[in-house]
């Protein structure tokens, strides 16, 4: 359902609720004003009646003094008098001039607003001897009709009120669509990657409030899918440059090396040849070679993960920083639990020390870094909490490097938070926390 049909008829709802109790009450107040009036008339016309009578019944008079008598009620309203003469017939005697300006009320208004009315009668004896009855009774039917007018008075204030108020509702009610669906076309440009065109400033603050989240949301989509471009095509260049570094060793060091061997394998066959020096001499090219695989698989992924667990590892890691740089206090705290985690898991870890020590080395000028490496949330949630802190002289990278890039990208990845805090002259905080997702058996 929209919007639109939704206000409208609850308003709908609303209009008939208010017309409905409206009517009642007002046909329930026309109902007692017409009594109230009714009945005062009626008694002012019977006491009126009743004192012409007293003075009437001491000397009977003639139908003329009679009738002058009489006259005095014609005046009063809500009447309506008749006369029974001998021979047994009614004959109205007069009737309330009706207002001709005044509409008649439907059948159904004057049936709900009356009710029934008192008669009265009274027998007269005239000088000739003649007897008349006089028949006086209510008559409503001018005040209803006055009731009436008051109704349908106020039927229509009330129907011109809802309807301005309606026209009101719904010409604010299509400015706001016309919002919505501008805000709805910006969605949608931002769902097709198109960043660059911005939401307007709207009138209505909260739209305004909506579209300018929405502007930042773009801002934001951008800056990540240029960052993950980016990315991606460093990794390309480092995927192909370590490739070429490969490829070169394996040429350089491999194939210097074999050719080597098979040289000294065919001069082994020559006689007189020093066997022992030959036989030294490729112990030692294998010896060289050994080195060399081994360091280009160090290079390519750290072995000893899989063998000793990440907590040798790290402390493998951090000694040889330590080795390399005797100048930098190295401190690591490694909660030994963090020895069950999955292989995946331990390899972020272990790549984001090492690129933060890389960093301290590289940018921080620091004398100290701890790592402090645990966990928590035992039972509920459980996560790895890295937080690796230098004393150096600080810096936010303008734009992360691609190895804070890549770091957030692997916590971001397993479904954790990274945040990189920094205070110039007192050094760098890296924050990072990730899932323990259970290790699996066969792993
Ligand atoms: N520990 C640190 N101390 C000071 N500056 C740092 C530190 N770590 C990172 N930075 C800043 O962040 C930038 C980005 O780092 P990074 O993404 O690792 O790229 P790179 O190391 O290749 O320059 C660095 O150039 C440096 O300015
Ligand atoms: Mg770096």
């Amino acid at each position: 359902m929209s919007l639109r049909a939704l206000i409208n008829s609850r308003i709908l709802i609303s209009v008939i609720f208010i017309l409905l109790v409206g009517g009642v009450l007002t046909i329930w107040q026309a109902k007692q004003a017409v009594e109230k009036e009714v009945s005062s008339s009626f008694n002012l016309a019977l006491q009126m009646i009743d004192l012409g009578f007293s003075r009437l019944s001491r000397t009977p008079l003639t139908e003329y003094e009679w009738l002058r008598q009489i006259s005095a009620i014609q005046k009063t309203r809500h009447l309506h008098i008749s006369v029974v003469n001998e021979e047994g017939e009614e004959v109205e005697w007069f009737v309330n001039d009706k207002n001709p300006d005044e509409e008649i009320p439907p059948q159904w208004f004057i049936k709900s607003v009356e009710t029934t009315y008192p008669e009265a009668n009274y027998d007269i004896r005239l000088a000739d001897g003649r007897s008349k009855q006089l028949i006086v009774r209510a008559d409503p039917i001018d005040e209803i009709s006055e009731a009436w007018g008051e109704s349908l008075a106020y039927f229509w204030s009330v129907v011109t009120m809802i309807g301005v108020i309606f026209l009101a509702i719904n010409m604010v009610f299509n400015s706001m669509l016309r919002t919505v669906r501008s805000i709805v076309v910006g969605l949608r440009r931002v769902e097709s990657g198109q960043y660059g065109r911005k939401l307007p400033p709207y009138d209505i603050r909260e739209f305004d409030a909506i579209a300018s989240e929405i502007n930042h949301l773009s801002d934001a989509l951008k800056v990540a899918k240029e960052n993950n471009q980016a990315l991606a095509r460093h990794t390309m260049q480092i995927q192909e440059s370590e490739r070429r570094n490969l490829s070169r060793e394996l040429h350089d060091e491999m194939g210097q090396s074999l050719t080597a061997i098979k040289a000294m394998s065919t001069a082994i066959r020559q006689p007189g040849t020093d066997v022992t020096k030959i036989s030294d001499s490729i112990a030692e090219i294998c010896n060289h070679l050994a080195g060399v695989v081994r360091s280009m698989m160090k290079t390519l992924h750290p072995l000893s993960l899989a063998d000793l667990g990440l907590g040798a590892t790290l402390t493998d890691l951090v000694n040889e920083w330590r080795r390399r740089h005797p100048e930098l206090m190295i401190k690591l705290n490694y909660d030994e639990r963090l020895d069950q985690v999955s292989h995946e898991l331990a390899i972020h870890v272990y790549r984001i020390a090492q690129e933060c020590i890389t960093n301290v080395v590289r940018h921080a000028n620091a004398s100290t870094v701890t790592l402090t490496i645990r966990q928590e949330g035992e039972h509920t949630s459980p996560r790895v909490v890295m937080r690796i802190r230098d004393n150096g002289q600080g810096g936010k990278p303008s734009g992360y490097g691609f190895g804070v890039l890549a770091m957030q990208e692997r916590v971001e990845n397993m479904g954790g938070r990274f945040r990189f805090e920094s205070e110039a002259g007192k050094g760098v905080s890296i924050n990072v926390w990730m899932p323990i997702i259970e290790k699996i058996e066969n792993e």
